[in-house]
């Protein structure tokens, strides 16, 4: 039984090519005062487990990864990873996200550094579900 990984060519990792995508209905989100408010009904990529999405620009004051875990949960996570600032994607059948870099460091879903080539945990963030919508305060 070897490690669950997130399978990247060699390229996708020495330029740091996520495999997350930005959402398909940029309108699904909004960022106000501290806080995040993602629209469900208009995220379709977080409906399923193991999927997530990559929250940039608009006003943010940095990136941000939302996961719908395999747990069932939502997590968010500041999307740097903390050796080389990389984007990280979760890892299919975990509950960790990955560095898409060369370097490989895994987190799990508390920011806890597992594996790879960083040294320190990574950011996580509080959040929560008002009805069909996430609310993450930054
Ligand atoms: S930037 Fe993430 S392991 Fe190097």
């Amino acid at each position: 039984m070897g490690d669950k990984t997130l399978h990247r060519n060699i390229f996708q990792r020495i330029f740091g090519i996520c495999a997350t995508k930005l959402p398909s209905n940029e309108d699904c989100w909004t960022f106000d005062n501290g806080k995040i408010v993602v629209d469900l009904a208009h995220a379709p990529e977080l409906a399923e487990k193991n999927k997530a999405i990559r929250l940039e620009k608009k006003n943010l004051p940095g990136r941000v990864l939302v996961v719908k875990g395999n747990d069932g949960e939502y997590h968010a996570f500041k999307n740097y990873c903390t050796h080389g600032k990389r984007r990280l994607d979760p890892v299919p059948e975990t509950q960790q996200v990955q560095c898409c870099s060369v370097g490989k460091s895994v987190f799990d879903y508390n920011g806890k550094l597992i594996s790879g080539s960083a040294k320190e945990d990574i950011v996580i963030y509080n959040v929560a579900v008002d009805d069909s919508k996430l609310v993450i305060t930054i």
